[in-house]
């Protein structure tokens, strides 16, 4: 039985980071845990920018996008001396076991110091790219993918106005599952993503058929691991003859009041992240399966990559 826990947020934000930091704070106080804020990530742990927190210090931001505690990547986390330092930071307050909520980056730096140092760790999967393995569901990923739907059906309008080809560049690093879903979704007649290979002197070729019997406009939304949305349009304007344009959504995806869905799961997993450290669990992160709660081995989870469904490929291909 752990008696302080400290939590961080780590890597690049994502919406619902708050309600998950919120609940692992309540939890370890309603079990009557001491528990600590971290600032900045591995930055604010090297830097001993660490907090005792109360309940009033995370209220008022379950609505927020972004993540109160702040958040960076940190070079210095590379190094084991980085990671010593880290670690005696937390030894020196009494601190007995961290939650980290980030992304893979940020969870394989949390598995560094468990095996390091053998602190506790508990992780939760918080990106908008929805690519840690193990589980479904990674907090952010489905206010970021209602934000790219909100671009998609503002863009319908414009491209169907000037019976314009659209280009839709979307983040999600070297996943395809925002670019997926985000397609499926909005309805979009071509979905590039990393996962895939495809052929685009073919695809200009379809969309040079499907104008000649009439169509008014297309939408492809291309995932930032499968190609630069502008080179992607440049050509096929050079190809087809058709008006086309790029859009970049860049960090607009990344912020924004997270959805129910995720503050709902970003609390569920926040309450078991801090019961799971504080019983005394270690190197786990925990995850979405199927619709309920699943604790996944972290170093699998980090040394393995996420899979894009293939039911949802599939259907990209039949619906467009
Ligand atoms: O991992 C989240 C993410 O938003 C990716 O989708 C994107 O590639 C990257 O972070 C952008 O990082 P930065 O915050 O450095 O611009």
């Amino acid at each position: 039985m752990l008696n302080s826990i400290a939590v961080m947020t780590s890597g690049g934000d994502s919406p619902g980071m708050n309600a998950a930091a919120r609940a692992v704070v309540r939890t370890a106080l309603y079990e009557g845990v001491t528990v600590w804020g971290i600032h900045d990530g591995y930055h604010g742990l090297l830097d001993g920018d660490i907090y005792k927190m109360e309940s009033k210090d995370v209220g008022d931001i379950i609505q927020r996008g972004g993540t109160f505690l702040g958040t960076a990547r940190s070079k210095r986390w590379r190094t084991p001396e980085g990671r010593k330092l880290g670690y005696k930071n937390l030894v020196d307050r009494g601190i007995e076991g961290l939650c980290v909520i980030g992304g893979d980056g940020s969870l394989r730096g949390a598995s560094l110091l468990s095996q390091e140092t053998g602190i506790p760790i508990v992780g939760l999967p918080g990106t908008i790219d929805n690519d840690v393995w193990g589980s479904d569901y990674t907090i952010g990923c489905d206010t970021a993918a209602n934000t790219i739907i909100d671009a998609i059906n503002k863009l319908r309008d414009t491209a169907s106005a000037h019976r314009r080809v659209i280009v839709l560049e979307t983040m999600g690093r070297n996943s395809g599952w925002l670019a997926l879903v985000a397609g499926i979704s909005g309805g979009a007649e071509y979905i590039l993503v990393p996962e895939e290979e495809y052929d685009l002197h073919a695809i200009c070729e379809d969309m040079q058929e499907a104008y000649k019997k009439g169509k008014r406009y297309i939408l492809v939304v291309v995932a930032e691991g499968a190609g630069n949305g502008q080179e992607i349009a440049d050509y096929i304007a050079k190809e087809t003859g058709l008006d086309t344009r790029a859009s970049v959504l860049g960090h607009i995806q990344r912020g924004g009041s997270p959805t129910v869905i995720d503050r709902v799961r970003a609390s569920q997993l926040g309450e078991q992240a801090a019961l799971a450290l504080i019983s005394g669990l270690s190197n786990i992160v925990f995850g979405f399966k199927e619709g309920h709660v699943v604790s996944i081995d972290l170093h699998d989870s980090v040394n393995n990559k996420k899979q894009l469904d293939p039911d949802y490929i599939h259907i990209a291909k039949v619906l467009f």
